[in-house]
């Protein structure tokens, strides 16, 4: 069975905990899109993994793990991650597509080179140097992979982008690269990636025929999207299940199940328009509680009430078969608890998500209250021992969004949940 898992909103949904707890029962788990701009945390017992390079399975293994051709690598970090999960003991099994792109250090440059210029106007990207390197791609400037196994023609790719690179790092005053200590790094980066550069593509549809259980982890969330998100206050690729065949070299029918992850609550990293946002002591409680601090950036993350036309968008877009309803015990408490169910654009009702940040900016949240709990859930592990205010939570998500909760995470721990409907 093939799986895609993908965040609903704007990132950080917990997909790194649901990767790795549905990791239990899968033989391949495959980052299929972004880099390390991603930050998946990962608690197993007394053992926390915060990865941003590799896949959440790499801390099982029994799981092959695929970094496909959609991703754009920042091997430095790549490295210092394989260190830590090396210095834990843990053996693992690692494959990284010959297609992927190369994150230069000249990428990160620019991204901070571009934001400072933008000022007021700057995205807040994570600046780890994601939307250049994509630009690159799209231009046909990149370096991949599979080209620190070739050094002369590895040669010849860096000599005519570093030209390009240099220049524009010229114009914003930053340093330039020297050819050839970039080039000796490259060849050292191949070297020891050597072991785990292959044709992933060819790998992941051989896996297909042979029915073996893969999943696709999502990074990002949906309204990061390039195409279908909050434009231009998103990441240069797209986290959509859509993009999976493209970006793993699969076919399309290939996937069998797409499930959404989605938080209790909504939250953002960056600029952009958030309709539900809350600058009140509520938002304080919930940054609080559910930890809302950047994996990566450590920014604290805007916080806002769950914001249902948006869940439905992605849900829409994907044609998810389910969600997994994550962060339920940050809302324990939470008085005048709203849920975002219709949009208001100029004082009439609307049934989509503007496309423009400027009718985004105009909309009114429609919304509906819930009664709180106050029980503490952390302990609860069948559905029916929830409160019945968190059921109704629950439920009222289900029949708005009309696909069934799969599951209900009560806890930052792989055994904090709850199996509502089962996967397998
Ligand atoms: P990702 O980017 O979607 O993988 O999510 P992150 O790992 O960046 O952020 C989710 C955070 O919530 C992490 O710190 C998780 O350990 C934590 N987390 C995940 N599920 C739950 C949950 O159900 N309850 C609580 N309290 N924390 C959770
Ligand atoms: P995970 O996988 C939350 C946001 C940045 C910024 C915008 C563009 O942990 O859910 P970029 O560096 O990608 O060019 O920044 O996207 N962003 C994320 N926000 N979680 C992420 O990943 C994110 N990856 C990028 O904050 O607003
Ligand atoms: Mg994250």
């Amino acid at each position: 069975m093939i799986y895609v898992i993908e965040g609903t909103q704007w990132g950080d949904e917990g997909k790194g905990k649901i990767t790795d707890y549905l990791g239990q029962k899968m033989d391949i788990i495959v980052r299929h899109q972004g880099g390390n701009n991603a930050g998946h945390t990962i608690v197993i017992g007394e053992d926390k993994f915060a990865l941003s390079a590799l896949p959440s399975g790499i801390v099982n293994p029994n799981i092959t793990n695929v970094i496909a051709s959609g991703v754009v690598l920042n091997i430095s970090q790549l490295i210092r991650e394989l260190t830590m999960v090396k210095e834990k003991g843990l053996p693992f099994k690692l494959l990284i597509s010959n297609r992927a792109h190369i994150i230069m250090p000249y990428h990160v440059d620019l991204d901070g080179a571009y934001e400072g210029l933008l000022s007021k106007h700057k995205i807040g990207t994570t600046k780890k140097g994601i939307g250049p390197c994509y630009q690159d791609k799209a231009a046909r400037r990149g370096i991949r992979v599979g080209d620190l196994l070739e050094p002369s023609y590895l040669k010849e790719r860096l000599a005519s982008c570093l030209l390009i690179k240099n220049m524009e790092l010229k114009l914003f005053g930053k340093e330039i690269y020297d050819f050839n200590s970039l080039y000796k790094k490259l060849i050292q980066y191949g070297e020891l990636l050597k072991p785990y550069i292959t044709d992933t593509s060819k790998f992941l549809n051989k896996a297909i025929k042979e029915n073996k259980n893969i999943l696709f982890e999502g990074a990002q969330g949906s309204m990061l999207c390039l195409n279908y998100g909050t434009y231009p206050y998103v990441t240069s690729s797209s986290p959509l299940a859509n993009s999976v065949p493209l970006n793993a070299g699969i076919p399309p029918k290939s996937i069998d199940k797409v499930i959404g992850i989605m938080k209790a609550y909504t939250t953002r990293v960056g600029e952009g328009p958030f309709v539900t946002e809350l600058h009140d002591k509520t938002a304080n409680l919930i940054r609080t509680r559910g930890h809302e601090y950047g994996t990566v950036t450590r920014r604290p993350r805007r916080v806002g009430y769950l914001d249902l036309m948006v869940v439905k968008h992605t849900v829409e877009l994907s044609g998810m078969d389910s969600v997994a309803i994550m962060l339920l015990d940050v809302l324990t408490g939470v008085k005048d608890l709203n849920v975002c169910v219709g949009y208001k654009l100029d004082g009439q009702e609307i049934d989509y998500i503007p496309s423009t940040i400027k009718e985004l900016e105009r909309v009114v949240p429609i919304y509906r209250s819930f009664p709180s709990w106050h029980e503490d859930i952390t302990k609860v592990r069948n559905y029916d021992d929830l409160p019945k205010e968190a059921k109704e939570y629950i439920e009222f998500i289900e029949s708005f969004l009309g696909v069934p909760a799969c599951l209900i995470s009560v806890g930052p721990e792989r055994n904090d949940t709850i199996i509502k409907h089962d996967l397998f």
